[in-house]
């Protein structure tokens, strides 16, 4: 089955799904994006991503390209038309095509949306997790507006390479100060000696995770001591247990830390609980229908 993917208000074969070389998302990353889990036919956390999405636009004074209700039946035409049942949704919006030049484009210039769904067979990332990522760190070499979801990924990409090299999946960035901000596409956390789960607050240095939100509404559910503070490198080496949290990789444990083990070297209990209960603290929206729980609050700080 050929894959279709939506561009600015067409369905089109994969081979015709192009933009224009002077789009403002390829030549100055001016562009945001959001990435869904869709399980078992449904979208997570729809709505969170969509109030993160209006909220990168917002922060970057780029105008919505259509309401939240047509995005959201653009999103589930995309799903429906590719068959996807587990898998991913991307959803991309660049303030438009115009001839080259660093100013922001006269208003009313139409912006590019590109939404792509696309299979991902659960078992793999399944079999990831039972087994646990290894991370590296890296000094931080990123903007000072990581809150905000853009395109600009060529640092997470080298530091991805980098990880990759070393044998490991994902690198954590380390700031001037000697504090995690987080993995090059997903957020950190840690499980102290003392069983109290630790992530770094949702200021402008991280991206504010969806999964990261909907995890913390799961640990005042299950009643888990939760601190939102910075943490340091050696602090982490010291962690019981670590994880990282993403729309693409759930809750996703890590069990080592520049080649050094974290805990036993295994993934840890917790860890392992919370990445089974997850999608029960999750908004789950069905492509028709209503969803199964409304998130308490939909916006994300
Ligand atoms: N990345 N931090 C960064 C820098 C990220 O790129 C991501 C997600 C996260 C986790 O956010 P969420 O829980 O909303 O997925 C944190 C996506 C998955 C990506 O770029 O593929």
């Amino acid at each position: 089955m050929s894959r279709v993917i939506y561009v600015n208000g067409r369905y089109l074969p994969y081979a015709e799904a192009l933009v224009h070389v002077e789009d403002r998302g390829f030549q100055f990353a001016d562009a945001i994006y959001e990435v869904c889990e869709v399980r078992r036919g449904c979208i997570v956390d729809e709505t969170r991503h969509l109030a993160r999405l209006e909220r990168s636009l917002s922060e970057l004074a780029m105008p919505a390209p259509m309401s939240r209700a047509a995005l959201s039946r653009i999103m589930r035409e995309t799903v429906r038309r590719n068959r996807v049942r587990d898998g991913i949704l991307y959803l991309q919006v660049s303030r438009g095509a115009r001839p080259r030049d660093f100013l922001f484009p006269p208003a009313g210039t139409p912006r590019t949306l590109v939404c792509i769904a696309r299979s991902v067979a659960p078992e793999m990332a399944e079999a990831r997790a039972e087994k646990g990522i290894g991370v590296i760190t890296m000094p931080e070499m990123r903007w000072s507006r990581c809150d905000i979801k853009t395109v600009m990924l060529l640092p997470a990409s080298v530091a991805k390479e980098a990880a990759q090299a070393r044998g490991a999946r994902e690198a954590w960035f380390v700031d001037a100060e000697g504090f995690i901000t987080e993995g090059a596409s997903s957020n950190a956390w840690i499980i102290t000696a003392g069983g109290e789960l630790v992530t770094r607050p949702a200021d402008r240095a991280i991206l504010r995770g969806v999964t990261r939100v909907t995890l913390i509404d799961l640990l005042a559910r299950e009643g888990l001591a939760f601190a939102e503070r910075p943490f340091r490198l050696q602090e982490a080496r010291r962690a019981r247990e670590a994880f990282v949290t993403s729309a693409t990789g759930n809750v996703m444990p890590v069990v080592a830390i520049d080649g050094e083990p974290v805990g036993d070297g295994k993934p840890g209990p917790i860890t392992r609980r919370l990445r089974r209960l997850f999608h029960t603290a999750a908004e789950m929206s069905p492509l028709s229908g209503p969803a199964t729980r409304i998130p308490s609050f939909a916006a994300i700080g």
